[in-house]
């Protein structure tokens, strides 16, 4: 693998840990070994999370533009854009923050509690558009950029989820070379691997870090998005570029993406009694607190395999926990009884 080419800024803690789930496993028949690796506890930057996993290997370039503003795009309760907002504090830098429409949500103070709330206190210029969800790149984002320039600024874009950048997928490029160090010191391997897919550099990178051993496909991608056929396509677009950057010798292939569909109903950032009810499993079965737009549906989906039976006997599932708890509290209206 040639990601030592890439330079990297430390913004995370080191290696996540990687925990064994053994009541969450017996609750569901005991037969298949379920563990949780804690992307959500990877750093001191604002609760942590997936994003700053990627945006290590932005860093270097945002430094080298000597870009004054980070610029980035996301939802009213992005992790996303919080997680910048940290990155740019933690630089120096200013931060200018578009946050969309994307959800339909109406607890009373969504847009000011959770993710919003953290941005605004680390000093993001956080500003609302009446945009709805896409992952595509949005004119407000754009214009935002020509603004800072306008003002005489120097902006460094950002995109959605840091995905849809050249450097996006490198982060969890790292992440599968993290995995098979941890896997070989504790003399452990995982079958399958079961992880939300939105703006889909976790995803992507992931199919191309494991694409030398072959487990490529054994990324179970669950779609959080309701648009899945985008989703896909852009899982299948930023592994490719990722692959093409580090000089992957085997080609990405339509088989290396396996990409689950059914988990991400009524809608992206609504949660569904059933998410609720993973949500609720998972923290009172291992006191491991997800959230209901991103980790409680990829809970919610390993749930649903291991009880349908998805899994042979003595399967080692490995359930990624990317961060997203800091949402929580804009969705107090879902666990008002617990
Ligand atoms: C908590 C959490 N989980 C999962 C995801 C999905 O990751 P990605 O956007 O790289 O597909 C995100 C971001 O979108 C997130 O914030």
């Amino acid at each position: 693998m040639n990601l030592e080419r890439f330079e990297r800024y430390p913004l995370t803690f080191g290696p996540t840990p990687l925990e064994p789930l053994p009541r969450l496993s017996e609750a569901l028949g005991g037969a298949i070994e379920i563990w949780a690796k804690r992307e959500d506890c990877n750093s001191g930057l604002a609760f942590g999370g997936n994003k700053l996993r990627k945006l290590e290997y932005l860093v270097p370039d945002i430094l080298a533009s000597e870009a004054d503003t980070l610029v980035s795009i996301g939802g009213v309760q992005s992790n996303h854009t919080r997680q910048v907002a940290a990155v740019a504090a933690k630089l120096g830098l200013k931060c200018r923050l578009i946050q969309g429409s994307w959800v339909e949500w109406h607890d009373a103070v969504y847009d000011r509690v959770g993710n919003v709330q953290l941005s605004r206190i680390m000093g993001a210029e956080v500003l609302f558009s009446k945009e709805d969800f896409s992952i595509a790149i949005k004119e407000s984002w754009e214009k935002a950029i020509d603004d800072v320039r306008r003002e005489g600024g120097k902006p460094y874009p950002i995109p959605a989820g840091a995905s849809d950048h050249r450097l996006g997928g490198l982060g969890y490029v790292g992440f599968a070379e993290e995995l098979r160090a941890q896997e070989s010191q504790l003399g452990v391997a995982f079958d399958s691997i079961v992880v939300a897919s939105a703006s889909a550099s976790t995803q992507a990178g992931m199919v191309v870090g494991f694409k030398q051993d072959g487990r490529s496909s054994q990324v179970l991608g669950i779609d959080v998005t309701a648009r899945p056929g985008d989703t896909k396509a852009m899982v299948r677009q930023i592994a490719e570029r990722t692959a093409d950057l580090i000089d992957l010798p085997q080609p990405i292939e339509e088989s290396d993406i396996t990409f689950l569909e059914d988990y991400a109903y009524p809608a992206y950032g609504v949660p569904s009694d059933e998410t609720l009810e993973a949500i609720r499993l998972g923290a009172r079965l291992e006191g491991m607190v997800t959230d209901p737009v991103y980790e409680g549906k990829s809970l919610q989906a390993l749930v649903d395999l291991v009880r349908r039976g998805a899994f042979a006997p003595r399967t080692k599932l490995l359930y990624i926990h990317l961060g997203g708890v800091p949402a929580l509290s804009a969705y107090s209206s879902s666990f008002k009884e617990g």
